[in-house]
């Protein structure tokens, strides 16, 4: 077996939040850290995140945003690790931030602030980064012992004892994702729950796909209702299907050959609506008179798919007003799929957490290997919890290894 070139108690694979979190909580206990990186930069997805000021939390995070196979394994490391102990250190590191909406903290300025603040951090807990670093083969030091591993790059051979594997999920290739995290899970004999790409929106086929292209740009508050679950934000259509706060939530929870449904005036009783301007002598064409809810080019389209002719008000008779109503407040659509994983926030699944500590990360059967972040199987929703999962999960890693 090839020879260690240095031995550190504790490697982490991956510079995003979760292994920059676990390295500098590791690094305050004590021990020395050496964090691996293969891309040029530490935290690229931070960078890019939340519109380039990353949605650092959310003040109502609770285990009920997270989707995964045991709903109950993230409550051990968000409840140990909650939003006002990050909210704490952005705090101390002067960095300005604010309330976007439900809950959702954002910096005033870049998300460069984030960034800076976990390399001041590691630097102080004097955690050693090795940036354009690809780990190219783990092994155990000695299979049968469970006592560390050996750690190879095209250069180097490293061994420790705990290592950490934080190296994310598959979304944004571009920016360096992996699907190094569950390589090396299924090479420890780990179970993986089905990775797909999540936080994304949905492309369709045929006249929907083709509705949605006309309709590209168009923007409308929505309550899009899947496998039970409710988002009320705003959904957009595009080019290639629907986006869109909304969707994007709603994503997350789709599975595939299921339909979304939309409540398009999820404020207004619509057929009470339609009633009092009948009354009211309103002679507007429906589209037209619907455009007072809905923006014109969807008023118009809606109409067109579910009316048979464009009437004057008056003239449309109360069974069609009926059907129009119920439509609007239930448009049922079938995706095609996702967007996928150029565009998606997140991945769904992943390393599956029947096989970890939910108190320290640690896997079952393999003592001194360690998953964080996003390439566990906890997926939250969109909106600051994917990154307070990756803060809450480093951490708890970061007390033990
Ligand atoms: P992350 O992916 O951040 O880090 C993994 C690191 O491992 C990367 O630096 C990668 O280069 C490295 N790596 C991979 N393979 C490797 C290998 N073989 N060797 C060495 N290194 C390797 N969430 C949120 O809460 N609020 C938000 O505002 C946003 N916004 C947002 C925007 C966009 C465009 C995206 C794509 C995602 C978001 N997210 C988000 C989601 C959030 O970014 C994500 O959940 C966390 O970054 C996950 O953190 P991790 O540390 O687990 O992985």
């Amino acid at each position: 077996m090839s020879q260690p070139n240095s031995r550190y108690p504790v490697i982490v694979i991956g510079a995003g939040g979760a292994g920059m979190m676990c390295a500098i909580e590791a690094g305050k206990r004590g021990r020395s850290v050496l964090l691996l990186e293969h891309a040029k930069k530490i935290g690229g997805k931070i960078l890019i995140s939340g519109g380039g000021r990353c949605n650092f939390t959310n003040l109502g995070a609770t285990p009920a945003q997270y989707v995964s196979q045991n709903p109950h394994f993230c409550k051990s490391a968000l409840s140990r690790y909650p939003p006002a102990q990050f909210i704490e250190q952005v705090k101390n590191h002067g960095i300005a931030f604010h309330e976007k909406k439900l809950g959702q903290l954002f910096c005033d300025g870049s998300a460069k602030a984030i960034v800076e603040m976990l390399e001041s951090e590691c630097k102080k807990a004097q955690v050693e980064i090795r940036l354009d670093t690809p780990v190219a083969r783990i092994s155990p030091v000695n299979p049968t012992s469970g006592s560390g591993f050996l750690v190879e790059t095209a250069t180097e051979i490293f061994e420790c004892k705990s290592l950490v594997i934080a190296s994310g999920g598959l979304s944004i290739p571009k920016i360096g994702a992996t699907g190094f995290g569950y390589r090396i899970a299924r090479q420890f004999g780990l179970k993986i729950v089905q990775t797909e790409p999540a936080l994304d929106g949905f492309t369709f086929l045929g006249e929907t796909a083709s509705l949605c292209r006309e309709l590209a740009g168009v923007s409308v508050d929505c309550m899009i209702t899947t496998q039970g679950v409710s988002f009320r934000e705003n959904i957009l259509f595009t080019h290639s299907g629907l986006s869109g706060p909304a969707a994007l939530q709603a994503s997350l929870h789709w599975s595939k050959g299921l339909p979304i449904s939309m409540d398009l005036c999820p404020n207004q009783d619509l057929m009470t609506w339609f009633r009092d301007k009948k009354r009211e002598g309103n002679t507007k064409l429906i589209y037209n008179l619907l455009s007072e809810l809905l923006p014109a080019r969807l008023s118009e389209k809606l109409c067109g798919l579910f009316l048979s002719s464009a009437l004057p008000l008056p003239q449309v008779s109360e069974k069609s007003l009926e059907k129009l109503a119920q439509n609007l407040h239930a448009w049922n659509l079938f995706p095609d799929a996702t967007v996928g994983y150029s565009k998606a926030e997140v991945t769904r699944g992943g390393v599956d957490t029947q096989e970890l500590s939910s108190k320290t990360m640690e896997a079952t059967r393999v003592p001194g290997l360690y998953f964080i972040g996003e390439v566990v199987d906890v997926t939250g929703w969109l909106g600051g919890y994917n990154f307070q999962w990756a803060w809450a999960s480093g951490w708890a890693a970061g007390q033990v290894v």
